[in-house]
């Protein structure tokens, strides 16, 4: 938990009013949306794995990785981004496989499960009412309340299967991006319980996985025989103290979309975020686009484009919630905006042909070695989102 406010360093940077080129976010819609159906025309309703090889995705196999929500949560993006019903039919097209995964339980019993069902099923429920959509989504939400979350320890956990062989026992930063298929579910059906362990989650999160600095922390060890807390390690950043990018715009993004379904159990959310947003922006090198880890604000390191476009679409969702007496909110309005236009000039537009993926220079996971400076999933999932919150200020979230 953060102990004093922050401060943010260059501030005047961030209070000079910024808009961006209307006619730049429609060409990065056009580049965007040329690629997807390129991709969807070569491997229709495959769903590959999270991050390209050599500018390729690949493993189009079963419906199995965390990201498969994220893939094709994308052909709903671009279905509201040009009204083209081909992204429309190519995403129920895929919503098939997502049926056909929870009918078979397949990579089911993990924290990732909303990242799976919220940007498929939930939003093709919320963008053609499909009663099938709901139902998976909510046979998912229940599925994963029942398996996933701890009641005892008031978190999502890592995975039971692997409890007793240590890395199970643990909660991450992530899984506030999971929450929402708990908050979405109570909202559906009156029933509480799933809003309550969410609720929970996001109390422990802050409890366990900020800091006092406003840094966090990507994962937090439980006891495998006693399940007592241990102490922050991390998984995917660079040493167990640092802060690894994305995770922290995991919670750039995840605690205002708490905030918006629980005002008033996490009242203390507005203040929390713009603290962990000031501390990312404290941390941006010049062109605002982290590197993988905030050990590093300048160098040769792998840039995480993923964790910029994460943390515009938290920004601008924070700054609809809040109050215009907020000090962060035309912060967080320009830094958002700034932040996009140097993804669409640097990381996105035009760059190389090669790139099957729509936003560039990703890093997966750079202490296991996979996908660096690369693309993957969740980086088109969130430019393609980002561009849509200013092409569509009304956007209603799917998570
Ligand atoms: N495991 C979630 C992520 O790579 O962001």
């Amino acid at each position: 938990m953060v102990d004093s406010k922050i401060t943010l360093n260059e501030s005047e940077r961030f209070q000079k009013d910024f808009s961006l080129d209307k006619a730049k976010l429609v060409h990065a819609v056009e580049v965007a949306a040329n690629k997807l159906e390129a991709r969807y025309n070569e491997h229709g309703t495959g769903i590959p794995y999270s991050s390209t090889e050599n500018f390729k995705y690949h493993d189009f196999g079963i419906n199995k990785d965390w990201t498969a929500g994220l893939y094709s949560g994308c052909f709903w993006l671009a279905y509201e981004l040009t009204n083209n019903d081909f992204f429309k039919k190519a995403a129920l097209a895929q919503l098939e496989t997502f049926k056909e995964r929870f009918d078979t339980k397949t990579a089911m019993d993990d924290h990732d499960v909303g990242f799976v069902f919220s940007p498929s099923a939930v939003a093709a429920y919320k963008l053609t009412g499909d009663e099938k959509a709901r139902k998976l989504a909510l046979d998912a939400a229940e599925y994963f309340y029942t398996h996933s979350y701890s009641k005892e320890g008031k978190f999502i956990i890592r995975s039971w299967k692997t409890w007793d062989k240590g890395t199970g026992c643990r909660t991450m930063m992530d899984s506030l991006m999971n929450a929402p298929l708990l908050f979405w579910a109570t909202k559906e059906t009156g029933d509480s319980k799933y809003a309550e362990a969410a609720i929970d989650h996001v109390k422990t999160t802050n409890k366990l996985l900020i800091r006092s600095d406003a840094s966090s922390c990507h994962h937090y060890q439980f006891d495998p025989k006693t399940a007592a807390p241990v102490g922050q390690v991390t998984w995917q950043g660079n040493r167990d103290e640092s802060c690894w990018s994305r995770g922290h715009s995991w919670g750039v993004y995840g605690f205002p979309i708490a905030y918006t379904y629980a005002k008033e159990a996490l009242d203390f959310i507005p203040d929390l975020h713009r603290d962990i947003t000031y501390y990312m922006l404290n941390h941006l090198p010049e062109d605002l686009i982290p590197y993988w880890d905030y050990d590093f604000i300048s160098g040769d390191e792998p840039r995480d484009s993923s964790a910029a476009a994460i943390a515009v679409c938290g920004m601008n969702e924070m700054v609809k919630a809040l109050p215009d007496s907020a000090e962060q909110k035309k912060l967080f309005a320009n830094a958002s905006a700034m932040m996009l236009d140097s993804l669409i000039d640097n990381y996105a537009n035009d760059i190389g042909i090669e790139y099957e993926g729509l936003l560039h220079h990703v890093t997966h996971a750079k202490p296991q070695g996979r996908g660096i400076d690369q693309c993957a999933a969740y980086g088109d999932y969130f430019y393609l989102e980002a561009l849509l919150r200013f092409i569509k200020p009304d956007f209603k979230m799917y998570w």
